[in-house]
């Protein structure tokens, strides 16, 4: 494996409406619904399908910003460049740097998922070490080129749907409807399952990051945002309802793979390996996805400037931003190696709602090309920043942290604009 430098810093795009949109299903589809939904039982009791959809609603909005600027100007990087060129320099590099800080973290967590999944069914292997080697095995996948990336990624898309959809029809032959007796929307705990299971909508926007490699990206990544979330919105409300139909909310809660717990009420053993499977390969993909999006940010990062230039070079034969990639896929593997699983999401989402906030304040600062009336973005940015008050309340630690690695960035960029100046 030779690796050479390249001046070359012009991504293709080889991307279609189909990778497109299953890139960003492959974001989204992962340990959310296949270990949140034990959670967000516990706290919404048979009325957990209501959080689905209030948390389907909240990203919703933040989708439609999404899709708006992303119809304004596809560009790698994304939420970074337009955060930059609407709200001002400085706030595109917060946005962008709490961007890799949420998909690194959350990339961290997903990959521990993978190897309990799998420690789970061969108990000898140290889950740490598993999780670790999938981050490299996959960081050099993302090596390889994004089409190699985005084939084995349609694979793994086509393999957790179908087998969600064998989860719904499979499952529904055994639904109790006396599980539904309780069934109360009107309660917090059905809020605060929505906070919870918001996690498992998170990665709608991956494919904007990388749409200077999609085809006709002005309609296809736009299109691709809000298909995706549409799929999995309609996944989960039908996954939701047949759980809690099989084994009901409190036992789904007890919980730390409750799809297969619930499926397992069949009697099936097949068909409750089947569904770890699905776990298996839902993490894989949002790792794939999450690997690929963080190195396309911190390209972008570097073409502007923002981060060391060697982030942007290419490489010749296989055209990735190689040291991205790998400097991204080692610092997974470093997490996963000391990492505290809990903890990891409550910054990744931390940092999500922080960045996923401004794109709607930069959705708000949009004044041409405008496709929705502005109450849009307004109601986007409200929802995410009642959110982030909610997780700072929910878990300080993880609200520490994250400003922690806020004034990090912050400190960084001072520093790079002083010595930038000075020469
Ligand atoms: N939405 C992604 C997942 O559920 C982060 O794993």
């Amino acid at each position: 494996m030779v690796e050479e430098k390249s001046e070359i810093s012009e991504l293709k795009p080889t991307l279609g409406l189909f990778d497109a949109t299953a890139l960003s299903v492959g974001a989204i589809v992962g340990a959310g619904i296949f270990v949140i939904t034990g959670i967000a039982a516990g706290l919404a009791g048979p009325a957990l399908t209501v959080s689905m959809l209030i948390a389907a609603a909240i990203s919703m909005f933040t989708a439609l910003s999404f899709a708006e600027l992303t119809a304004w100007q596809p560009r790698e990087g994304s939420i970074y460049e337009y955060a930059y060129q609407l709200i001002s320099p400085f706030a595109g590099f917060l946005t962008g740097w709490m961007w890799m800080t949420s998909n690194t973290f959350a990339g961290a967590a997903v990959s521990l998922g993978f190897a309990n999944y799998l420690c789970t069914l061969f108990p000898v292997l140290p889950v740490n070490w598993v999780a670790a080697a999938l981050c490299i095995l996959f960081t050099m996948l993302n090596f390889l080129g994004i089409r190699q990336s985005a084939l084995l990624n349609n694979v793994l898309v086509a393999a957790k749907l179908s087998i969600l959809g064998f989860f719904v029809v499979y499952g529904l032959m055994y639904v109790d409807a006396s599980n539904f007796a309780a069934f109360n929307p009107l309660q917090w705990g059905v809020l605060s399952g929505a906070f919870y299971i918001f996690f498992a909508y998170g990665g709608f926007a991956r494919v904007a990051v990388v749409a200077e490699e999609v085809k006709d990206a002005k309609k296809n990544v736009p299109r691709a945002i809000l298909i995706s979330l549409a799929i999995s919105t309609v996944v989960y409300i039908f996954v939701g309802l047949v759980a809690v139909g099989l084994i009901g909310a409190p036992r789904l809660a007890a919980s730390n793979s409750p799809l297969t717990e619930a499926i397992g009420a069949t009697g099936n053993s097949l068909a409750a390996y089947t569904v770890s499977a699905g776990g298996l390969t839902a993490t894989a993909s949002v790792l794939l996805t999450s690997i690929l999006g963080v190195s396309r940010m911190a390209y972008a990062m570097a073409r502007r400037k923002d981060l060391p230039q060697a982030l942007k070079n290419l490489h010749v034969k296989y055209n990735t931003p190689y040291y991205s990639i790998w400097i991204v896929g080692t610092l997974m593997a470093l997490l996963v190696l000391f990492v505290d699983m809990a903890k990891v999401v409550a910054v990744s989402t931390f940092a999500l709602l922080f960045y996923y906030s401004l794109a709607n304040v930069s959705a708000l600062r949009l004044n041409t090309e405008r496709v929705y009336p502005r109450f849009v973005p307004f109601l986007g940015a409200a929802t995410c920043l009642m959110l982030l008050t909610f997780t700072s309340l929910a878990s300080p630690q993880a609200c520490i942290a994250g400003i922690a690695v806020l004034a990090a960035g912050a400190i960084y960029y001072r520093v790079k604009k002083k010595l930038f100046d000075a020469f």
